[in-house]
């Protein structure tokens, strides 16, 4: 009987190192760090980038231009962008993902919840880093809509990302939707760099403060020196 078994089901094969990574719940992490970190990066470039419009529009447009065109002409036009928009697809899908399956494997893991006092520390970075980062992705579809597309804003323009930014920023509503993402955006990356430097390892008692500190300052960083520009065109001293 057992022998008959054991012929029916064939034996179960252990996952490959990908697949096992993939499981596991460190692997999870690493690509939830990394892909955080692919992140930060692109939007120190992207808020650097923005600050160009303090030059006016000839320097902002030009720049604005030259993004599509990163790598000609070892590159064909517009492919680096497409790889850009890749990398940055996938890496939001995976971020995502990997977000969601974790918190689940924690909720299933400690189905009675904790007496509110003993981990408030805790459950109030969780649960920022988990209405941020919901709000997060909703406002990337939105900013794509609005900015790349030009479907949500009133006054949208091919090529000409100066007058678009400058036409959005003269709205009430859309200056609110922006700098509360963005304050949002700021709390995200101060407690995920922590949490990214834990998990690869980086972290230890000599270095926690420094981490932490770098931490907050590229929150810092980064929110305001996106915000500044929406306050700019609000304050007349863009447009
Ligand atoms: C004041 C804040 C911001 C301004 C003024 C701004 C401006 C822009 C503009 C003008 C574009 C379109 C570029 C073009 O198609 O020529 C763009 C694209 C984009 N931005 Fe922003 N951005 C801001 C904040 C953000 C934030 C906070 C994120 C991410 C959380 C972000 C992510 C992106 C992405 C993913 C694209 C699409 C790039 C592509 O089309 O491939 N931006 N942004």
């Amino acid at each position: 009987m057992v022998s008959h078994l054991a012929a029916a089901k064939p034996a179960q094969r252990k996952p490959s190192g990908i697949r096992a990574f993939w499981d596991s719940t460190i692997g999870k992490k690493i690509i939830m760090a990394l892909t955080g970190l692919m992140f930060v990066a692109f939007l120190l470039v992207h808020m650097a980038g923005n600050l160009k419009i303090f030059f006016g529009p000839d320097d902002f447009n030009h720049y604005a231009n030259w993004l599509r065109t990163i790598g000609e002409p070892v590159l064909h036009s517009s492919w680096f962008l497409w790889i850009q928009r890749t990398a940055l697809i996938v890496g939001l899908v995976l971020h995502i993902t990997t977000a969601v399956q974790l918190s689940r494997r924690d909720r299933r893991a400690r189905p009675v919840r904790y007496v509110h006092s003993q981990r408030p520390q805790a459950t109030f970075a969780t649960r920022t880093m988990r209405w941020g980062g919901a709000t997060l992705a909703v406002f990337i579809v939105w900013h794509i809509l609005d900015l790349t597309l030009g479907v949500t804003n009133q006054d949208f323009r091919v090529d000409q990302p100066y007058h678009n930014i400058t036409a959005d920023f003269q709205v009430w509503w859309v200056n609110v939707i922006y700098i509360v993402a963005l304050l949002m955006l700021g709390l995200h990356i101060n407690h995920g760099f922590w949490s990214a430097a834990r998990t690869l390892g980086i972290a230890s008692p000599a270095r926690d403060k420094a981490l932490k500190a770098i931490g907050s300052i590229l929150a810092v960083v980064i929110t305001a020196g996106f915000i500044i520009v929406p306050v700019g065109v609000m304050t007349g001293l863009v447009g």
